[in-house]
């Protein structure tokens, strides 16, 4: 074939890809590709292998398993206050990135603005420009990443369609407080606009801080979906195992999509999650564990040339360098894994025009003694 017209042209191998290659390349301690380097819970396994033997190895029902949805509305209901119905208002996915394409192309169609914050997770802009949507962006800066609800206001029009919102945000590590969502809320009153807020990290808040999920917001839920993932919280992002929720007009218009997009998702694993979100501690021990490891990580490095401000929230923590010198951010850390044997990622690959903030994100979710191992490279520079 000659004339292949790409629908994204501009898209090439993720950056988690690259330098997930190059640190095998160079037998570099990754922490650049977001993920635990640790097990699941056994019992998680054991309920897998278990619904396994006992058959569960078709089809499971389209929006996935009642049980499951049901554990997910009471889960969501006791700890945000909502009302979610998990018969018509929840929907397990395969992961987040499903829930999010599926959203997207339910609703998208050319010509339809869609704001996003940059940086953002790297998913969200291909699956607009698929759809013909136009992304409109606003940057955010480190080392606070904060909002500017009135430069939010400037850009909306009348062709806006959606906003996508991610808290805890992935790479910064920040969080949105309730005065931002109640500005939020005020911005979108008396609009059509659809807000879709990717909540992946949803148990990894410290330092006894809330998260601030749209479904404690009454205002918000209206026009919204949230996005989940099991990957992130119960260290298992290789199942891709996630969920969304939103009222159930919205929800119906995206199962339409989501019955052809995948139909349904692994059946056993279903079961599996159905039990282990039985027990709260399974997930409310979240912070507790990165917690410790944020901690570790920066106690073990606070001697060392980078700046940083501890990460309120996901297991990413940014690192800047201007104390060690003024090369671009992915110069730099192409140089820390092929030199150093040490992987992070460059933030401004997340950014609008490549914004070079000297920032790294560096992925604490590894075991303790790999933190270690890391943590004296990274006194050395
Ligand atoms: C902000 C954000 N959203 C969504 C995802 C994707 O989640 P999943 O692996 O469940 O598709 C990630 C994973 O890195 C993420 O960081």
């Amino acid at each position: 074939m000659q004339n292949i017209i790409s629908k994204l042209p501009e898209v090439s191998t993720t950056i988690f890809t690259v330098m997930s290659k190059m640190a095998n390349e160079y037998n570099a301690i990754n922490l650049s590709q977001g993920f635990p380097n640790f097990e699941t819970n056994p019992e998680l396994i054991d309920l897998v292998t278990h619904a396994m033997k006992k058959g569960y190895n078709q089809y499971a029902p389209m929006p996935g398993l009642l049980s499951l949805r049901e554990i997910i509305a009471e889960k969501t209901n006791t700890l945000y206050e909502s009302n979610y119905h998990p018969d018509t208002e929840v929907t397990v996915t395969a992961g987040a990135t499903q829930a999010i394409f599926t959203i997207i192309s339910a609703f998208i169609n050319p010509g339809d603005e869609v704001i996003i914050f940059k940086p953002a997770y790297d998913s969200y802009e291909p699956s607009i420009e698929l759809f013909g949507g136009t992304i409109v962006p606003i940057q955010l800066s480190a080392p606070g990443f904060t909002v500017d609800w009135q430069e939010v206001a400037s850009k909306i029009t009348s062709k806006t369609k959606m906003m996508i919102i991610n808290t805890p945000h992935n790479p910064s590590g920040t969080i949105l407080s309730k005065e931002d969502m109640l500005q939020l809320q005020k911005l979108l009153t008396n609009t059509d606009i659809i807000l879709l807020s990717d909540e992946v990290y949803e148990h990894i808040v410290f330092d006894d801080q809330e998260h601030q999920s749209i479904a404690r917001f009454p205002g918000l839920i209206e026009r919204s979906f949230i996005t989940a993932s099991f990957g992130k919280t119960f260290h298992t992002t290789g199942w891709k195992m996630g969920y969304c929720i939103a009222p159930k007009e919205l929800m119906r218009e995206f199962r339409k999509v989501h019955q052809f997009n995948v139909f349904c998702t692994s059946h056993p694993m279903q079961h599996a999650l159905s039990e282990f979100l039985k027990t709260p501690d399974n997930y409310l021990s979240l912070p507790n564990l990165f917690q410790q490891k944020r901690d570790l990580f920066l106690s073990l490095i606070k001697d060392s040339k980078f700046i940083y401000t501890p990460a309120a929230g996901t297991y990413f923590q940014l690192l800047n360098y201007t104390r060690i010198t003024n090369e671009n951010d992915i110069t730099f850390a192409e140089k820390l894994t092929k030199e150093h044997k040490i992987a992070s990622i460059p933030v401004s690959v997340f950014n609008l025009n490549q914004q070079d903030d000297k920032v790294l994100r560096f992925c604490f979710a590894k075991t303790d003694d790999t933190l270690k191992r890391a943590a004296e490279v990274l006194c050395k520079i």
